[in-house]
């Protein structure tokens, strides 16, 4: 169960700005997104991606679009990029959430590695 006090509007900003700093300095990842996201293009990614989150842990129902698709059509994604996205995810939520809310939102985050990599590493 999900500890909707400890989640807020303002922590899922938090969540996705500082998680997404790391991921565009990643060596691994961050010429991945920077082949798909133009530089002014960032704003309205990271708004998309607060919807995400907001649906996803707040049901607030803000975010329409379809992760899988999208992900198929990246080129060249391997399980290891996977892995690397989870490796910064996981210690963004710790910045951000007591221990059990950020093990409870990383276990969300497993689950849609699971559809998202077959999708993407097919
Ligand atoms: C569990 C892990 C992941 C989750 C939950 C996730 C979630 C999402 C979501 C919700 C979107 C927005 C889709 C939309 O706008 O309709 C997105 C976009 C994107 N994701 Fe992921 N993602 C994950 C892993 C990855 C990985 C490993 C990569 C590549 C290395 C990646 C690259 C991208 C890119 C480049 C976009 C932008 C696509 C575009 O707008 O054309 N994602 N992701």
């Amino acid at each position: 169960m999900i500890l909707l006090e400890t989640i807020t509007e303002d922590k899922i900003r938090q969540m996705v700005t500082q998680f997404y700093q790391k991921v565009r300095n990643d060596d691994l990842l961050g010429p991945v997104f920077g082949d798909q996201i133009a530089d002014p293009d960032w704003p309205h990614h990271l708004d998309r991606m607060c919807d995400f989150w907001s649906s996803i842990l707040l049901t607030t129902g803000r975010f329409h679009g379809n992760p899988r698709l999208k992900h198929a059509a990246l080129p060249h994604i391997e399980p290891e990029h996977f892995e690397r996205w989870l490796a910064l995810f996981e210690p963004t939520l710790h910045e951000i959430y007591d221990a059990d809310t950020a093990n409870q939102i990383f276990a969300r985050a497993l689950r849609m590695r699971e559809v998202l990599q077959t999708a993407a590493c097919a």
